[in-house]
């Protein structure tokens, strides 16, 4: 079984994604800590240093590394995976992709208070930050809802999460 958790920055995958491994004993991937891993630099250094081409080109080669190495995980992709080379058709092939829906007021309160770790949003100011997150989200809503759960933030607790990935309608 592997998993993938998609969504804006700041829409709790990482958060839902160890929930989920703890719970179904599946190994637990975060796709960015894994690229931080290989790397051996920072997120916001590797931006910083190659720019963001690269960064999106090392998230696919180890998207493929970690799918095609494990039989079963759940991963936490980074907020940009499914919109980049053909991320989301890849993911939906190769196992269940969920997406965690979630406001742009709610991602804005969560946000404002953790920019720095966050390459793309750590030199907005507080409306450089609001406007960013509402055009972008606007972008990226096209990958985001190809997925095949989607769920909003309200409803995202565990016995829905396995309802929705056990008994998919
Ligand atoms: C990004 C989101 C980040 C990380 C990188 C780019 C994006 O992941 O991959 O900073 O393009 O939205 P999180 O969504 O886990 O913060």
């Amino acid at each position: 079984m592997k998993i993938y958790l998609i969504g804006f920055m700041g829409c709790g995958k990482t958060h839902w994604a160890r929930q989920l491994s703890e719970k179904l004993q599946i190994p637990f991937f975060d796709l960015d800590d894994a690229i931080v891993e290989q790397e051996e630099k920072p997120v916001t250094t590797i931006f910083e240093e190659e720019g963001e081409e690269y960064f999106r080109l090392l998230e696919k080669d180890v998207l493929h590394m970690i799918t095609e190495s494990h039989e079963s995980f759940i991963m936490a992709c980074g907020g940009g995976t499914p919109c980049y080379y053909n991320n989301i058709d890849y993911m939906k092939r190769q196992g269940t992709t969920i997406w965690i829906n979630c406001s742009v007021q709610c991602l804005f309160d969560r946000l404002i208070m953790e920019r720095e770790k966050r390459p793309l949003i750590k030199d907005l100011t507080d409306e450089g930050l609001r406007s960013y997150i509402q055009k972008k989200y606007a972008s990226r809503k096209i990958f985001y809802e190809q997925a095949s759960i989607i769920l909003s933030e309200e409803q995202t607790n565990m016995d829905y999460l396995l309802e929705r990935i056990f008994h998919p309608q």
